[in-house]
């Protein structure tokens, strides 16, 4: 990976800040090559790179990428054994470059289901990462969020007074203290499903949902700045009016569109 990132200043103003994809289409990718189904995860990886290449100059400052939800365990072992391997190769193999390009790699999700030196080399790799600013690069793995949900939940009902922000906090993990996950601007599946398959509920309240033919390991830089410019068309009203919002807003009588 050879990242060129780029300054804040050069960033498109209409530009999403936090995309996320569910990166969907492996299996059918390779059963159409003839190929066993870990060879389309192991294709995919090649998508994960571009697009993570490709993302700060787009003007992306977050990246969420589905690696593996909580419902993958149904899968058959091989795949799933080959999938951990996959990801781990992957933390080894990138970490000094997304380090050097100013990337930090935060991982979502469950930590106890997984082998345990994936789950090692996971910690590390974040830690190498900690210090990144110029994307911020977060993969769900064993991750569902309903459960991300109810354990900020558990977690809020130990403290005080709860806000949408608060919440926000909670769900980004630890006590609350730290960062709150940034809203989904845009949110991206490969594959021509249209399901959000328990990935980012709460973030995903407002995001633009694009929904794309494209198999996962075709997916490319092309792909993700058509997305963008999509992305950067659409009017985002938020309940209100959007751009031509009343100057007068009513009072407390409002209903979403
Ligand atoms: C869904 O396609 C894809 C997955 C369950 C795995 C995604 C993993 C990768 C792209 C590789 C590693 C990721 C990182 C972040 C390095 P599917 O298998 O359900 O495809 P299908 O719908 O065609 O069967």
């Amino acid at each position: 990976m050879s990242q060129r990132f780029v300054a804040q200043s050069e960033m498109p103003a209409d530009a999403p800040r936090h995309v996320a994809i569910v990166m969907d289409g492996n299996g059918r990718w390779a059963t159409a090559r003839g190929l066993p189904r870990p060879a389309g995860h192991h294709a995919g990886v090649e998508a994960v790179r571009r697009t993570v290449e490709a993302a700060p100059a787009l003007g992306i400052k977050t990246l969420t990428l589905f690696a593996f939800s909580a419902d993958n365990w149904r899968r058959p072992a091989t795949e799933v054994a080959a999938l951990m391997a996959l990801l781990r190769r992957f933390v080894r193999a990138e970490t000094a470059r997304l380090a050097e390009a100013g990337a930090r790699l935060t991982v979502m999700g469950r930590r106890d289901r997984l082998p345990a030196g994936l789950a090692a080399e996971i910690a590390a790799a974040e830690l190498a990462t900690s210090g990144g600013t110029a994307l911020d690069l977060r993969v769900a793995l064993d991750y569902s969020a309903r459960d991300a949900i109810v354990d900020a939940a558990m977690r809020a009902a130990a403290q005080g007074p709860l806000t949408r922000e608060k919440f926000a906090q909670l769900l980004a993990g630890g006590d609350g203290s730290g960062e709150p996950v940034p809203d989904v601007d845009l949110l991206i599946r490969t594959g021509g499903e249209q399901r959000l398959s328990d990935f980012l509920l709460w973030e995903c309240a407002y995001a633009e949902l694009l929904f794309v033919p494209r198999l996962w390991p075709d997916f490319s830089a092309e792909d993700l700045a058509a997305a963008v410019a999509w992305f950067a068309v659409r009017e985002r009203r938020f309940g209100g009016l959007g751009a031509a919002d009343a100057q007068e807003p009513a009072a407390a009588v409002s209903s979403a569109a």
